[in-house]
């Protein structure tokens, strides 16, 4: 049963109090019985409004006036509605980054894929059910570079009268990840576009928008996010990467930190002083407080991991654990925690290796066991040549900086794919022929030694490629990393689905001898993983919902130079394996 709001005074005030600030306690509002389903409205109107850090005031793209963004909270089975209502310059489309979005393509956000953009003075509904989900996962703008400060907590609590696979936790905290430019990002990225150069990197990385105290002109009062305990209770962090091109290492000084979701699925617990989070990435993770006032404050300090060859904002944002001080207490420096070498890609790997689905009789690991259809993408940097009568500022000053995957870059088309798609039977094509196409390679065209010496040609080609598969198609792909401009780590991120990462290495899969450590038993089951820097991952998922599905690296930068592709999964032949027409309000473009 769907409830509207409002259908009670109480639920009016909620409904009010919602549209304009965070839901904070659904559960006070919204007594239901179990199965019940919610329908929860948000308006989200895009403004601009002045923002201040690092004695830098500019003019930002928000979501109701609030940076970072409001937090959506609902629970596993509800409907959601969120009106956004496009108020400024820009166009703008917002991406509801991990929610399955089972037959409601139409509602998943990112632009020229699943829909025009939302232009100036136009608004569209977003409109889709959380279906067998909880835990964190985020909203964030699917337009240019626009996320770099729209984006916001996505919060799936459990259903009703269930309860988390852990201990029940005291607060829950989110904790978003972010990266500051005291330019314009907009300005940033058009620039890199148009040089061929690599953008100017961030000036400081932040925490719930806030760069904290070791950065010049970042006050300590006002700049610094504190985060505020009791002794001896357990804290749930949910944590999210919303940064634009950096992973981050994470770790609170004298404490232990317990995973416990990944990408909104439940994991095995396990514990670590240092976590890894690539953007695209969010995990909940349990924080026990010690169990008296420990007389000191703690940094939680966040700084990328990084392996390529290019600049990055090499800096450290700090937040404060401050325990409630007892009386007639001093205050001394805040102890710091000590984060693996920037590069340290062994550390890397071993944290990535210990996430493990929980696999519970709940809480079951369906990994894909037979495969229908295999392939093989490589990863990477590549350049694209320079016009002429232009100067270039990508490699050798003399070509443009691009990235593709299986050296295919790809350009975005000027109609959105899923409406091509849809439409293609009845003519919809008022602007002449599709454009897209269905041949995107399976393997790399030209095999080469992708983790040794690259190269000499690093040239990509371009093409708008798609690859089709047949409703409940059961997928495998290997992902490749290649070195070519610098091997790295990329996170790769597919729209639609959840998948199962069953392996990874480094160095260049071996198709005949790595599938047989494949595991096949409990992999953890993500939307985002890292392709490890010089190595390879291989991901499962059952290709059970229609529509077409982009899959990208989550480095904005490397999205912007062509780092995706896009999957068109057909009807199935039942009325409920299809994707329903397209809302009304739909933008055109
Ligand atoms: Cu969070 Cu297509 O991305």
């Amino acid at each position: 049963m769907i409830t509207t709001v409002p259908s009670s005074p109480a639920l009016f005030v909620a409904f009010l109090f919602s549209t304009t600030f965070l839901f904070s306690f659904p559960e006070l509002v919204l007594a239901t019985s179990k199965h019940t389903s919610v329908k929860r409205h948000y308006k989200f109107d895009i403004r601009l409004r002045n923002v201040t850090r690092l004695c830098h005031t500019k003019s930002m793209v928000t979501v109701n006036g609030k940076f970072p963004g409001p937090r959506i909270v609902v629970r596993e089975g509800d409907r959601l509605e969120v009106k956004v209502v496009n108020h400024v310059p820009n166009n703008v489309t917002i991406h509801w980054h991990g929610v399955r979005q089972l037959r409601s393509g139409w509602a998943d956000g990112p632009s020229y894929i699943t829909q025009c953009p939302i232009q100036t003075g136009q608004s569209y509904v977003y409109n889709f059910t959380i279906v067998g989900q909880r835990g964190t996962l985020f909203w964030h703008a699917h337009f240019s570079w626009l996320r770099a400060t729209l984006y916001g907590p996505l919060i799936l609590l459990p259903r009703r009268n269930e309860s988390y696979p852990f201990q029940k936790p005291y607060k829950e905290v989110p904790i978003l990840f972010g990266e500051w430019w005291n330019a314009d990002p907009e300005a940033v990225i058009a620039q890199a576009l148009q040089t061929g150069g690599g953008p100017n990197v961030s000036d400081a990385y932040t925490i719930n928008g806030l760069p904290g105290p070791l950065y010049n002109c970042s006050s300590n009062g006002t700049d610094t996010y504190r985060l505020k305990v009791k002794p001896g209770k357990t804290y749930l962090l949910r944590l999210i990467n919303a940064a634009l091109n950096d992973e981050l290492f994470f770790s609170i000084a004298n404490h232990t930190l317990v995973t416990v979701e990944a990408d909104a699925t439940y994991v095995k617990p396990f514990e670590s002083e240092i976590i890894v989070i690539g953007p695209g990435q969010t995990s909940n993770v349990l924080l026990k407080t010690k169990p008296e006032y420990p007389n000191a404050t703690f940094f939680m300090l966040a700084r990328p991991y990084f392996t390529g060859i290019g600049t990055f904002d090499n800096s450290t944002v700090a937040g404060i654990l401050e325990y409630k001080k007892p009386l007639n207490t001093v205050n001394t420096p805040p102890l710091k925690p000590t984060l693996p070498a920037i590069n340290d890609t062994s550390y890397v790997a071993n944290f990535s290796s210990k996430f493990l689905s929980l696999n519970s009789a709940k809480y079951p690991a369906k990994v894909p066991q037979k495969v229908d259809k295999s392939f093989f993408f490589t990863v990477g940097l590549g350049t694209s040549p320079c016009p002429k009568n232009q100067t270039c500022q990508g490699p050798n000053n003399s070509s443009k900086f691009a990235a593709s995957m299986n050296n295919i870059s790809f350009p975005l088309p000027s109609i959105a794919l899923l409406q091509q798609h849809f439409f293609r039977h009845a003519n919809y094509n008022n602007n002449g022929p599709n454009s897209y196409t269905t041949d995107f390679p399976a393997l790399p065209l030209m095999p080469f030694n992708y983790t040794g010496t690259p190269p000499n040609n690093t040239r990509v080609s371009n093409g708008t490629k798609t690859v089709v598969i047949p409703f409940n198609t059961s997928v495998q792909v290997v992902l490749q990393d290649t070195s070519i401009l610098g091997a790295e780590s990329h996170p790769l991120h597919l729209h639609g689905f959840n998948f199962y990462v069953v392996g990874q290495g480094f160095g260049n899969f071996n198709p005949n001898t790595d599938p047989s450590n494949f595991n096949l038993v409990d992999p953890v089951e993500r939307n985002t993983v890292g392709v490890p820097s010089g190595g390879w991952v291989a991901i499962r998922f059952l290709a059970d919902n229609p529509g077409v599905w982009l899959m990208h690296c989550h480095f904005d930068v490397h999205l912007s130079w062509g780092l995706r592709m896009a999957w068109i999964v057909e009807d199935g032949k039942l009325p409920n394996q299809k994707l329903p027409p397209p809302p009304a309000d739909l933008p055109k473009c």
